[in-house]
């Protein structure tokens, strides 16, 4: 009975699994925007694994991708080539900027090389230092962690590492004070994610670039959240005509599928040479097909542009619900990478969402985080609004 099954797996995860998450749904299968809980009421799912299922859930090209693959070899050693990895690392470099990538298995992963990418190249110079962003989000491993501005993550694991400090975000100056002879490269979001969807000003980014340049230091863009077609570029700086030094990715790579990368341009394709740096399932050739299958469904769908079209109708038709409810101050985003501002914590909505049949997300405090797939159709756009509007006004009633 569906009921006794949540029970038994409540009750073995509680007594199992480290508690460092607090679910409460079960999930048990998952379709295009759509996800089915134990007792088979079904959810919008604008949250897709906070942008991991940029393609829905359970694509059947990546599906189909996977399961040929496993059924001809799931990994060697990266001592060995495999044709896929290649392949695919080919097909990112012909959507991002001419150079080379290493593969790993999650954000931080891809984040840790890229550090240390910066580490190796500033190390003959003295410079090893990296300027990251208050409200930044990088990863929870111990360098990603001291990387990242929001501090309540890095509580309670003291000391931070050392060689990174922060600044305030889209603030020309302060970045300038920061930098020193000690300093390798410049980290930042384009468009912050759990720091609450905040894109960077246009001439913000296009400044740091010239810093970066005038001071002979690296500039690395995180885009394991808002890259991958989230904003509606394959990644969100190529909206911004500024290009980073090397950039980190991983989240919708795999649709689901766990693998993350960071590309070098080519000029610095040599500073992480053989022997410096590995990952025993980086790259492998299940995961490999995977994304391969990933990039070839966003460009024959053509997802980049329903992602500019869906996000510019969600976009207006949020800032209706911004004049309708007192308590949104406003909405934020780019693409398909969107953020609800309220007046108090955002965190008082989700399960009224869920309650009506929507997962949604949080971002800094006050941020409901809005991230549907890319190939999401103006009739579930259209759904999820409903949905909002009900919730929002069901919250005015008891709260009047
Ligand atoms: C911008 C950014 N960087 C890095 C990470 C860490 O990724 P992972 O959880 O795959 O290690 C995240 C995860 O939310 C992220 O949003």
């Amino acid at each position: 009975m569906e009921t006794g099954k949540y029970q038994s797996v409540l009750e073995k995860f509680r007594k199992y699994v480290m508690p460092t998450y607090a679910p409460k749904l079960l999930i048990e299968k998952g379709r295009g925007a759509w996800v089915w809980d134990s007792e088979e009421r079904r959810y919008l799912d604008f949250a897709v694994g906070i942008s991991v299922s940029n393609l829905g859930h359970c694509h059947p090209a990546v599906t189909a991708a996977i399961r040929k693959q496993a059924e001809k070899l799931v990994h060697v050693s990266n001592l060995y080539m495999t044709e896929n990895q290649p392949l695919l690392a080919e097909k990112l470099i012909n959507h991002c900027f001419d150079g080379v990538v290493f593969f790993a298995n999650s954000g931080a992963e891809s984040n840790e090389g890229m550090i240390k990418f910066a580490r190796k190249w500033g190390s003959d110079k003295g410079r090893f230092e990296i300027i990251s962003m208050e409200d930044s989000f990088h990863g929870r491993t111990l360098a990603t962690l001291s990387a990242t501005g929001r501090s309540k993550y890095r509580k309670g694991f003291a000391p931070d590492m050392p060689g990174f400090k922060q600044v305030p975000f889209n603030d020309v100056e302060a970045l300038k004070a920061a930098i020193d002879d000690k300093t390798a490269a410049v980290l930042l979001e384009p468009v912050q994610g759990e720091g609450g969807i905040v894109p960077s000003c246009p001439e913000y980014l296009k400044e740091v670039r010239k810093i970066c340049d005038e001071k002979g230091i690296l500039l690395l863009f995180d885009e394991v959240q808002c890259g991958m077609g989230r904003t509606g570029k394959f990644f969100a700086f190529q909206s911004y005509g500024v290009e980073p030094d090397a950039v980190s990715m991983a989240k919708a790579l795999g649709n689901g599928f766990p693998i993350g990368a960071f590309i070098v341009k080519r000029k610095w394709a040599d500073t992480l040479a053989v022997g410096t740096h590995a990952s025993t399932f980086g790259g492998t050739p299940l995961a490999c097909a995977a994304a391969s299958a990933v990039i070839d469904v966003i460009d024959s769908e053509k997802l980049l542009d329903n992602c500019v079209r869906m996000g510019e109708y969600l976009m207006a038709e949020l800032g209706k619900l911004a004049e309708k409810y007192a308590f949104i101050v406003k909405v934020r985003g780019r693409g398909l990478m969107l953020g609800v501002v309220f007046d108090r914590p955002a965190g008082e909505f989700l399960p009224l969402l869920q309650e009506n049949g929507m997962l949604a997300l949080t971002a800094g405090e006050n941020v409901l985080r809005l991230m549907p797939p890319l190939n999401i159709t103006r009739e579930e756009a259209d759904t999820a609004l409903r949905i909002m509007d009900r919730t929002f006004s069901e919250f005015s009633e008891k709260n009047k």
